[in-house]
């Protein structure tokens, strides 16, 4: 059984982004140290173009082979020009609207985002399925996460896009290891208890 990871950066207080989600003021704490653990650990998480503008291209895949996103976080590079953002990696993204997929590497689910994530996770393999967010498609997908990677920022936000866009419910998960980084950023791992 392959893990579905929602590996997300947030704020202090659990925000993703501000109201609309621009997580960009979350960024500038990508600093020497913080990219070092990226690169070492999570070098599949970086956007193709950026890896490709930091000239990291040629890292291989650590931990996942496969991401899902929801529409809206893929049109941040559809609007760029970007088609497949993780061109390293096997790509879906959730949507109802976009009824034809912009690019080769990039297959849409239409229908079903449970089911299609329980197939996946049903696939043999070492490596697993990152979640990339947003909050709604986080939300729905709840239930299927395996593991949770936060990646917490200095900063409180006071209001913004959560982590799950879902209706109160508890689920517990158990903390496997913190990391924390000169910069106080902290990236804590939780696994699901089920
Ligand atoms: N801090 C971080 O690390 C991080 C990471 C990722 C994203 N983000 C932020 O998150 C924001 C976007 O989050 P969001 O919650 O607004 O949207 P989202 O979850 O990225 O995408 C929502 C869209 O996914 C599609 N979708 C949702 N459920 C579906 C289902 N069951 N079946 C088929 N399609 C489904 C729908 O697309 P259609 O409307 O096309 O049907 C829906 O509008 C962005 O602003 C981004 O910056 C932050």
């Amino acid at each position: 059984m392959r893990k579905l990871t929602y590996f997300i950066a947030c704020s202090i207080d659990g925000f993703i982004g501000d109201p609309g989600g621009d997580a960009t003021s979350m960024v500038r704490f990508v600093d020497e140290e913080f990219f070092a653990f990226l690169k070492a650990e999570y070098p599949e998480t970086l956007p193709t173009h950026g890896r490709r503008a930091l000239g990291v291209d040629d890292l291989p895949n650590k931990r996942f082979d496969t991401i899902i996103q929801g529409r809206s976080s893929y049109d941040l590079a559809l609007k760029e020009g970007i088609t497949s953002p993780y061109a390293h990696l096997r790509e879906y993204v959730a949507s109802r609207t976009l009824n034809e997929s912009p690019d080769p590497n990039v297959e849409i689910i239409a229908d079903d985002l449970v089911g299609k994530v329980r197939e996946l996770k049903a696939e043999d393999g070492d490596f697993g399925i990152y979640l990339c967010g947003g909050a709604q498609i986080a939300g729905e997908l709840l239930d299927e996460i395996d593991e949770l990677v936060i990646k917490t920022y200095p900063l409180v936000y006071g209001a913004g896009m959560p982590m799950f866009g879902s209706a109160f419910a508890i689920s517990e998960f158990a903390l496997e290891s913190v990391r924390t980084f000169g910069n106080h950023v902290l990236v804590r791992t939780y696994s699901r208890k089920r």
